[in-house]
């Protein structure tokens, strides 16, 4: 049988730095545990407009659609700032995601204990945390139509963006919010606007329509999503998973990566339908962005892009084993004490590279075998 295939699009800032430390994870994979992937890499974003002069060229797009998983570093930077809105370096994501059909984003946000004391929360009220945000990711006012920046009738400027979501789309998403929750402690918050916007209405209906339909066998709740920002830091340990629109699944999923301590620890998976394979289309990628202010000086920390390869291979591959693995190495190395700048708290200390970290993650991983 042929091995796996994957894309890596390791994309800008940060990304190579980080997307090297996956590749040494990899790599440890072919030769200490005869798991091999066959690997290919392509541009993203910023530097796939440098080469090509557009975010995503249509030869990677088609990759993407053909591979078993892409893992994608990062997107963006100053120096793309200013050009226009359709070849931005975010573009390129946000096709991939729409194309790919990627509409569930899974970000679960949890709290290594060695980390507790990073939270600008209190201690109490993050130790142990593990929750875990879906977020919808293919529709809402991230496509709605129309959209665009229109001249106005005295004179000014319009900008509009729509928010819009199909029966279809909720329950697709709310569905797999439900299977999460079944592997997990079956409970299920939703959250929206439904006391002032219309597709929150319908949100909250179709979720429960899916729950009493479906998953009866699972807690569920509703909640705004104002409401829902401030609990998540009064007492996030309330929640088990999340789900929630496009919109706001972005700011509440940053909200609940900073109840972890740092950005730079947090995963995330975006899955589509099962393909003839039964695998998802697939897509894994850190939560934090490119970092350009860090980008090239060592001090990026690789835990989340590695965490996010260690989702694929629970997501994509089967292989939950092999991901526990990973995620136990990674709390191994933090409780020993390995800190990437980030990972600073008030007493200093002397942070590791981001080489150092990988490396000292493949030792954790020789160690477990
Ligand atoms: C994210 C990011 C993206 C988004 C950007 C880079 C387009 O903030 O993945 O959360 O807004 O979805
Ligand atoms: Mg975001």
């Amino acid at each position: 049988m042929a091995n796996p295939s994957l894309l890596i699009l390791a994309g800008d800032g940060i990304g190579p730095e980080v997307m090297a430390e996956v590749k040494k994870i990899i790599g440890w994979f072919g030769d200490k545990r005869g798991i091999h992937f066959d690997v290919s890499e392509d541009l993203v974003g910023g530097c796939a407009y440098d080469q090509h002069g557009t975010p995503l060229h249509d030869k990677t797009m088609a990759r993407a659609m053909e591979v078993d998983a892409v893992l994608l570093g990062a997107v963006g930077g100053p120096k793309y700032d200013n050009l226009d809105f359709s070849v931005k370096p975010e573009r390129g994501l946000l096709r991939l995601r729409k194309e790919m059909d990627l509409f569930s984003n899974l970000r679960p946000a949890q709290c290594f204990d060695a980390l507790a004391d990073f939270s600008s929360l209190k201690k109490d009220i993050i130790a142990g945390l593990d929750i875990m945000i879906v977020r919808e990711l293919t529709s809402g006012v991230y496509f709605g139509e129309p959209r665009g920046i229109f001249p106005d009738n005295e004179g000014g400027r319009v900008g509009i963006n729509t928010q819009r979501y199909t029966t279809d789309e909720i329950r697709r998403v709310a569905r797999s919010a439900f299977e999460l929750a079944r592997r997990r402690n079956y409970k299920v918050c939703s959250m929206e606007k439904a006391n002032v916007m219309e597709s929150g209405i319908l949100w909250r209906e179709e979720v429960q329509w899916v729950h009493d339909n479906e998953y009866p066998d699972v807690e569920l709740s509703h909640m705004y999503a104002d409401n829902g920002a401030m609990q998540l830091v009064r007492w996030p340990k309330q929640f088990d998973v999340i789900v929630t629109d496009n919109l706001f699944g972005d700011v509440l999923s940053d909200c609940a990566a900073m109840l972890t301590g740092s950005l730079g620890m947090l995963p995330s998976a975006s899955l589509g339908a099962p393909d003839t394979n039964g695998r998802p289309k697939a897509l894994y990628e850190p939560v934090h962005g490119s970092a350009p202010d860090i980008a090239g000086t060592g001090k990026a920390n690789p835990i989340a892009c590695i965490l996010s390869f260690a989702m694929a291979l629970r997501y994509s591959f089967d292989l939950g084993d092999e991901a526990t693995r990973v995620e136990k190495a990674i709390e191994k190395v933090l409780a020993d004490g390995a800190r990437t700048a980030d990972l600073m708290g008030k007493d200093g200390g002397t942070p590791i590279s981001t080489t150092e970290m990988g490396d000292t993650i493949i030792a954790a991983l020789d160690a477990s075998l």
